[in-house]
């Protein structure tokens, strides 16, 4: 029993299937090989720019200053060791399924099972949020043009409910709403009906969904770049003082929303098995794709909060329209609401597209059912898989209210990575040569240490307040404490086994961005994955290809 649920799929097993399509379950045929390296960044792109830079990014500068660039600085570097490790990975098993199928082969199949679950909440679950923060930017975009929608068809209940709780007159959408019976109808539609339209494209063909990518991806790098090209002469290098108002722990408040910017990069590897020459193109594509989206990140953050003062961003959810409203330049303002219509569209894609290929591998392996895997005979798309992931995205988008969700997609995602850093650990050594991207080894006996001497030296306050204060069970502090442990551990185990420092580090940075999020979030994760186990011992478990090996 204990074996079998730690059964794993070895890496010919899996390119196997991948090259012959899976007959079986695949119906006819395989999926189209025709992205390029500059596809893959752009998709890349397509799926980090979004609902992140254009919205969330308001509160994060107003809570850390203008200092809000070394957050992102710090984030980009925690991905870009995880991309390398995702990259290592891409390289070795380039099929479609990503972390998921990557934790098949280091760490068995009940871990891959948990991943693929935990990456509905990256796929499914982000973009919900991106939908909701998409409708509201196309509320704004339609205000321009002078068709108001009836504020009850464009938010959803809970947000509509606290609104009222605060300014009880000016709330629209709870005062108009429709009763039926004791319970007023408040729906979210635009954001409905943008997931259901990305749905039909991703459902279409991925030919149909990679140009789409591109052009959308094209139109929002011009409009960022022209933000910062207009916005850089209209800085007052005074809105700069102070640049940390609230020190290094005010900064840390944005680490969710400032994380969930660069979700995405990761989404290119699900798509390996339709890309040209995924060895040598994954790799480079997501570090391309970091760096581009790094770039820009800081510029526009120094832009906005040069051009206004940080102090006026609290809950502002548009703020690079706000900046240039602020100066009074509404038309270029506009312009940027519709752009950043076209940004959230181009990520909604970009998840849509990676969803149901996760789960066509899960599928494969027999962990769903096979219609999951099942390949479009005419479309050559998922197509079950992705009408599937059109209703469960679409749905919650008329009710749920985008914050804990953002956290939950947060969560998610970091749990996805920390599997991922820790397996590329355990890889067997490929000899050079063998393939087209090898992940640099350099020792972190000497490097971790220092990192962890100077974290806790750093943080020694923390440290010795949540150690002292954990008999209180204060939830945040016992999340520390057992992050701190955890790193210690890794730290002996790095000394003791020489391991790689990109992947240690990579797992690190993760898991400290994990303990950042608030703990509520945390018991909806752990109810998520509790349900999830359910079904893996329901389902999976006995379905699965290799429990038909062992009989
Ligand atoms: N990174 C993506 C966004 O910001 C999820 O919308």
């Amino acid at each position: 029993m204990s074996n079998s649920l730690f059964r794993k799929k070895s890496l010919t097993s899996i390119l196997n299937e991948a090259k012959v399509g899976d007959g079986d379950v695949h119906g006819s045929g395989s999926l189209k090989k025709v992205l390029t390296v500059r596809d893959l960044t752009l998709m890349g792109v397509a799926a980090v720019i979004g609902a992140g830079i254009f919205s969330t990014i308001g509160q994060a500068a107003y809570n850390g200053g203008p200092a809000v660039i070394f957050l992102f600085i710090l984030t980009a570097v925690t991905c870009g060791f995880t991309a390398l490790c995702y990259a290592e990975f891409a390289s070795r098993v380039p099929v479609a399924g990503s972390a998921y199928t990557y934790s098949y082969v280091t760490f068995g199949e009940m871990a891959a099972w948990i991943i693929g679950w935990a990456l509905i909440l990256e796929y499914s679950i982000g973009n919900i949020v991106v939908a909701i923060s998409w409708s509201s930017y196309f509320n704004n975009v339609l205000e321009g043009i002078g068709i108001h929608l009836p504020a009850w068809l464009a938010t959803d209940y809970n947000t509509a409910k606290a609104a009222f709780a605060a300014t009880p007159a000016k709330e629209e959408a709870w005062n108009t709403a429709p009763m039926l019976g004791s319970w007023r109808v408040i729906l979210n539609i635009p954001a409905f009906l943008i997931v259901i339209l990305v749905t039909i494209l991703a459902y279409v063909g991925i030919h149909e969904s990679k140009r789409s990518a591109n052009l959308m991806v094209g139109l929002k790098i011009v409009v960022l770049l022209a933000v910062i090209a207009i916005g850089v002469f209209h800085i007052n290098t005074e809105n700069w003082q102070p640049f940390m108002p609230e020190g290094f722990n005010g900064v840390l408040m944005g680490v969710s929303a400032v994380f969930f910017a660069y979700i995405g990069f990761d989404a290119i590897s699900t798509t390996a098995e339709e890309s040209a020459n995924p060895q040598r193109d994954m790799p480079r594509a997501m570090i391309y794709s970091l760096i581009i989206c790094t770039i820009i990140y800081v510029i526009v953050t120094l832009v906005i909060t040069g051009m206004v003062h940080y102090k006026e961003f609290q809950h502002v959810s548009d703020p690079l329209a706000y900046v240039f409203d602020k100066l009074n330049m509404r038309t270029i303002g506009y312009v940027i609401s519709i752009s950043a219509v076209i940004a959230a569209t181009s990520v909604i894609l970009v998840f849509q597209i990676g969803q149901p290929r996760i789960w066509m591998s899960m599928s494969r392996d027999g962990l769903l059912p096979k219609k999951f895997a099942k390949v479009h005979p005419k479309y050559h798309t998922p197509g079950f898989s992705t009408i599937i992931t059109g209703v469960i995205v679409a749905i919650p988008s008329l009710f749920v209210e985008s914050g804990i969700v953002t956290d939950l997609t947060s969560i998610g995602t970091l749990f996805a990575f920390v599997l991922v850093c820790g397996g590329v650990l355990l890889l067997p050594k490929v000899p050079k040569g063998e393939k087209k991207f090898n992940l640099p080894y350099i020792n972190g006996l000497f490097v971790i240490p220092v990192v962890f001497g100077l974290f806790s030296w750093f943080f020694w306050d923390r440290v010795s307040e949540s150690f002292a204060g954990i008999a209180a069970m204060d939830h945040d502090r016992v999340l520390f404490v057992i992050f701190y442990i955890l790193a210690t551990l890794i730290t002996v185990l790095t000394i003791w086994k020489k391991l790689s420092l990109i992947p240690v580090m990579g797992m690190l940075c993760c898991l400290y961005l994990m303990i950042e999020i608030p703990v509520r979030s945390w018991v909806v994760f752990f109810g998520w994955m509790a349900v999830g186990l359910a079904i893996y011992f329901m389902y999976g478990f006995w379905k699965s290809k290799l429990a038909a090996k062992r009989v």
